[in-house]
């Protein structure tokens, strides 16, 4: 879609009406995917320039991303994963748009590769507020909502699984399952493997996802001997993600660590 005065493309993500009325997309989230988009204008999180709604159903216009996503960039790569300095890049470009989110007091609670976009310039995009959230508010219940992609889910949210029986009383988390999901896609771009994850011969998804999740509570973080990966890059992602919250670093403290003087750019 192209504005006829500014020529500036944009991308309609449009959700459908029925999908709408059905409740399979609730109208408060939608509301809230745009409210909270809206205010949020950094070069590294895709911009959200308007939204309306139609007989089609409801239109959101984004800064269109023209090479895709981080997800397709790394299936095209040999081994599905980049080299460290180029996996470092991005995983840069990525803390600098969720510090700025956890700045303003937004969660994104679905951190994964195929919600970064690649811009223009090649500069990487976070996108898909979809269920992002208020980190202070009064509304604790979204605090403790089970969501996001298993694969990438921190241990804190995997305590709210449906499927586990356990706990009694709801486990309330806060913007630090971003940092750990940052972790994992950190971890897959250097490796092209996921650090947690269900055995791979599973043909059953429910049983999958079950392994998956109990994987992220109980399994011991493991490195594999390739490639190569420098020791404090290897350090930087057993703090990421440390499995007790109370020991991840926040944001900031990765932003202020030497690793970071050293290697961002
Ligand atoms: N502005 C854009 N420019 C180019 N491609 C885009 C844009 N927005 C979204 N896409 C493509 O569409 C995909 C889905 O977009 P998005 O994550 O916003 O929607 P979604 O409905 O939440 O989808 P999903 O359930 O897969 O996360 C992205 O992974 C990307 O490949
Ligand atoms: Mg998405």
């Amino acid at each position: 879609m192209r504005n006829k005065k500014t020529k500036c493309i944009a991308a309609d993500k449009i959700i459908w009406k029925d999908e709408i009325e059905s409740g399979n997309i609730p109208a408060t989230m939608i509301e809230s995917e745009i409210q909270i988009h809206k205010g949020l204008l950094h070069p590294n999180i895709l911009q959200l320039f308007g939204s309306f709604t139609d007989k089609i159903g409801q239109h959101i216009l984004l800064e269109y991303a023209p090479y895709g996503d981080l997800e397709g960039e790394l299936t095209n790569q040999k081994n599905e994963s980049f080299c460290e300095d180029v996996a470092i890049d991005y995983f840069c470009q990525m803390a600098t748009a969720l510090k700025f989110c956890h700045d303003k007091n937004v969660m994104h609670r679905d951190v994964k590769p195929s919600n970064m976009l690649i811009g223009w310039s090649r500069l990487l995009k976070l996108a898909d507020f979809g269920w992002s959230s208020e980190i202070r508010t009064n509304n604790e219940l979204r605090h403790s909502t089970y969501c996001g992609t298993p694969l990438y889910m921190a241990p804190e949210k995997v305590l709210n699984a449906p499927s586990r029986h356990a706990p009694i009383a709801p486990v309330v988390y806060d913007e630090q399952v971003d940092v750990w999901s940052l972790g994992v896609c950190l971890f897959q771009m250097l490796y092209g493997r996921f650090p947690f994850t269900g055995d791979n011969d599973s043909t059953d998804d429910k049983e999958l996802t079950k392994k998956t999740l109990e994987a992220i509570l109980g399994s011991p973080l493991v490195f594999p001997p390739e490639p190569t990966v420098t020791t404090e890059t290897i350090q930087l992602l057993r703090f990421l993600l440390a499995k007790n919250v109370a020991l991840r670093p926040r944001l900031a403290d990765v932003m202020g660590s030497a690793w970071w003087k050293k290697w961002a750019a």
